[in-house]
């Protein structure tokens, strides 16, 4: 037999430590009880970050719209935009960090953060294999429920992610242990707290807005004790809201019933865990169109980032076509910006412009390439849109 009793300390350390920042994050939940009242700020701080890939080409789009809707706001001194460059790859790189410490500073000077996508390494890369910057600036600014709406409305389709974002498969998804070349630990994290706050998030969003059904969706037949923990705590707080209905699915089948076009119209809210939210919300914006089609919320207690669903297609970028990229997917972001800091009228005017340039009337394409118009030209026509609205 061979003597393993060194290399499982090893891993027992490694294990050892999660647990302990675990430990210690949960309290930081448990401390950090109070939601930023937007209406109570004398100054709303917007930070800009561009990211990289096309993120800097399709976030100035939607944050030229932005400073066009809130032109009054900004003269007025209540709206503030902070651009933040540097969070590149390269520049991650550089401070062999997923968030550059510069650019953390002042991310953290802000009150809510329009974002573009950013590059993440993967086995193979030419890079270290730095954590993802979206996924550290989740944990980082604590932004525990990612919301990610999917709209049809010629179909029916009317659904509303929350994707829980800080917990699941992420919490220390950089942080497995290899116990020799043979074995490989991941682990996966769920809280009491972490669970009850995306689920209370979920309900609360469902009594707002007139839902009748929310929907927990996990593999809790297999990944008994995390998984089981999630949904347990899923089904406690739904007694809290007798009148919404609450039911729950396993991923598989629920991937499926996402096709189901008998079935997919009923569902409207759903609880995910972080992986899974990860997987069945690219499948939703499919139908919708793609991922470029997509917003996403990242909403915390203190903090807010909005930002595209998609990666930074750094191919566009060395073919020099990042100035023909999609715009709409950040700039869906920014309506749910607005909404979130309150801004409600312009962030219907937003998402209406937006219908009207896409859905309805689509006066323009957009292609990637030079056949079709530029994110500029796309920006320009959704601002004229909202001015004849
Ligand atoms: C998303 C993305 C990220 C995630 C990646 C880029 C790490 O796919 O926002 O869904 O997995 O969360
Ligand atoms: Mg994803």
């Amino acid at each position: 037999m061979a003597d393993n009793t060194a290399k499982i300390e090893a891993a027992k350390n490694a294990f050892g430590k999660l647990l302990t920042e675990q430990l210690e994050r949960v309290e930081r939940i448990k401390a950090n009880k109070e939601f930023t009242d937007y209406a109570k700020l004398d100054v709303i701080k917007i930070g800009v970050l561009g990211g990289d890939g096309i993120g800097p080409a399709i976030t100035a789009q939607a944050h030229r719209i932005l400073e066009f809707l809130l032109a009054d706001k900004v003269s007025s001194g209540k709206i503030q935009f902070n651009v933040i460059d540097g969070l590149t790859i390269e520049n991650r790189v550089l401070a062999n960090a997923p968030i550059p410490p510069a650019v953390l500073l002042e991310i953290k000077k802000c009150d809510v953060l329009l974002k573009g996508p950013t590059t993440t390494p993967r086995k193979g890369d030419p890079y270290p294999n730095i954590e993802s910057a979206n996924v550290a600036i989740r944990k980082e600014l604590d932004l525990f429920a990612n919301v990610r709406p999917v709209r049809i409305p010629e179909k029916g389709i009317d659904w509303t992610f929350y994707r829980e974002n800080t917990e699941g498969a992420y919490a220390v998804g950089n942080s497995g242990v290899n116990v020799d070349e043979d074995l490989a630990i991941d682990f996966v994290v769920t809280t009491t707290e972490g669970t009850e706050r995306i689920a209370r998030a979920a309900f609360e969003f469902a009594k707002k807005t007139g839902k009748t059904r929310v929907s927990a969706v996990t593999k809790a037949n297999v990944v008994k004790t995390t998984d089981g923990k999630f949904l347990g705590i899923c089904s406690k707080i739904a007694e809290e809201y007798p009148e919404i209905a609450f039911d729950d699915w396993y991923i598989d089948i629920m991937t499926a019933k996402l096709v189901d076009e008998k079935r997919r119209k009923d569902f409207q809210v759903l609880i995910l865990p972080n992986l899974y939210g990860d997987i069945l919300t690219d499948e939703a914006a499919e139908f919708q169109g793609g991922v470029g089609t997509a917003g996403s919320a990242n909403i915390g207690k203190k903090y807010a980032m909005f930002e595209a669903i998609h990666g930074s297609a750094p191919r566009m970028v060395s073919e020099g076509r990042d100035i023909y990229a999609d715009p709409c997917s950040v700039i869906r972001a920014a309506a749910m910006l607005l909404e979130h800091i309150g801004y409600t009228t312009e962030a219907q005017k937003l998402y209406k412009a937006l219908d009207i340039c896409t859905i309805t009337e689509k006066k323009l394409t957009i292609t990637g390439r030079d056949t079709g118009a530029t994110s500029a030209r796309f920006a320009d026509y959704i601002m004229d849109t909202i001015k004849s609205l």
